[in-house]
């Protein structure tokens, strides 16, 4: 069998710390399951503008699209606050999603038993929870022009973005959106601004007419997105999946986020289309970013990043059961008590993130005998 290449992208903060450890998931993938990766590594984000000047060479951005699969830490830190927009290392990250065109990124907020003490929220609300989000990744007023800040004069000066969205671009998104509802709870909420937003109400509009023409056997609504952050701490198990574009998708992910009990816990999936042969380019991160505050330190929470790399698995190698087992090796070490710091509660066990590592390896083992 062909080995899959993979292009791992640390990043910056607790990108690396928390990569390593899905390096040896990676490792115990070729041992134990005969799923050989060919993996090289790159710079993205602050520690590429220190080594390259830019926060993504043209290079690293060739093997990106060349690669099978890109796997991403996070990006970003103080260090590099205050520079241009196109010099931070968030550009970099934003240069991968738009050449890759990666329009589709999946956010599944997905609560644990053992870890429903965890969340902020009340045990009955999170119990059971499994919520899928998609988010619009490679438009709206991410990328829209123009945009920039402008000086009056006077010491008066004007900052600027637009929202724009096109037909193809909503129904290409909502179209993912359907097809996964198909596979969970055949349910799809939209979420807009069409109150006081044009691009809100062209984005309700064809959604409606798309569901209408192709998608009636799913359960289709629209909800206004601050009312839909609102119901996300209310009520969040009247979800499925949720639809909606770049900026409201980045907001309500994190707070999904904390439905979980740590952002230290949420993967992502960020698709392109499918070619001729059904292949998608697609790069995996962890919903979470670069936490200064604690890179370095070996106390991040890995699962992020760990179920990143299971979303890989499923979504680019169609290799569910392997996904399944790492899901499940997770699961059962958090059922065991090992907790790291953004997951701790009283009497369970503190981990670091490479005792994390090491636990789930050791459950892995288990599971396969
Ligand atoms: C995310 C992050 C990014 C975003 C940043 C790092 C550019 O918050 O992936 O949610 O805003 O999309
Ligand atoms: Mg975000």
């Amino acid at each position: 069998m062909a080995a899959y290449s993979l292009l791992m992208l640390p990043g910056d903060g607790i990108g690396p710390e928390v990569m390593r450890q899905v390096r040896r998931v990676i490792d115990w993938m070729g041992r134990r399951r005969d799923l050989e990766f060919t993996v090289s590594e790159g710079l993205v984000g602050g520690c590429a503008i220190d080594a390259y000047g830019v926060p993504l060479s043209d290079e690293t951005m060739a093997q990106a699209l060349a690669a099978d699969a890109v796997l991403l830490g996070a990006v970003g830190g103080p260090k590099w606050d205050g520079v241009s927009f196109d010099k931070r290392p968030e550009a970099g990250l934003l240069r991968l999603r738009k050449e890759m065109e990666l329009f589709a990124n999946l956010r599944p907020a997905v609560v644990f038993d053992a870890l429903v003490d965890a969340s902020t929220l009340k045990p009955e609300v999170v119990r059971g929870l499994d919520i899928m989000i998609v988010r619009e990744l490679t438009g709206g007023v991410y990328f829209g022009e123009p945009r920039g800040i402008e000086d009056l004069g006077n010491g008066i000066r004007r900052g600027v973005n637009t929202q724009v969205y096109t037909t193809p671009e909503i129904q290409r998104v909502a179209r993912v959106a359907f097809e996964l509802a198909r596979k969970r709870g055949n349910k799809v909420c939209s979420c807009e601004k069409r109150n006081v937003m044009e691009s809100g109400l062209l984005w309700n509009q064809d959604v409606t007419a798309l569901h209408a023409a192709e998608y009636k056997d799913v359960e289709l609504s629209h909800m206004l997105a601050d009312a839909a952050a609102m119901q996300l701490v209310r009520n969040p198990k009247q979800f499925d999946v949720i639809v909606t574009d770049n900026l409201f998708g980045d907001i309500l992910s994190d707070e999904a986020a904390m439905l979980t009990g740590s952002i230290g816990m949420l993967p992502s999936a960020s698709l392109g289309a499918a070619d001729a042969s059904g292949r998608r380019k697609a790069l995996y991160e962890p919903v979470h970013g670069s936490a200064p505050d604690i890179a370095g330190r070996d106390i991040a929470n890995p699962i992020a990043s760990l179920l990143s790399f299971g979303m890989a698995l499923r979504y680019s190698f169609d290799r569910g059961e392997e996904a399944d087992l790492l899901d499940r090796a997770v699961q059962n070490v958090l059922k065991g008590g090992m907790r790291t710091a953004d997951i701790m509660s009283p009497g369970m066990a503190r981990c670091s993130t490479s005792v994390m590592g090491d636990s789930i390896l050791r459950e892995l083992d288990k599971l396969v005998g």
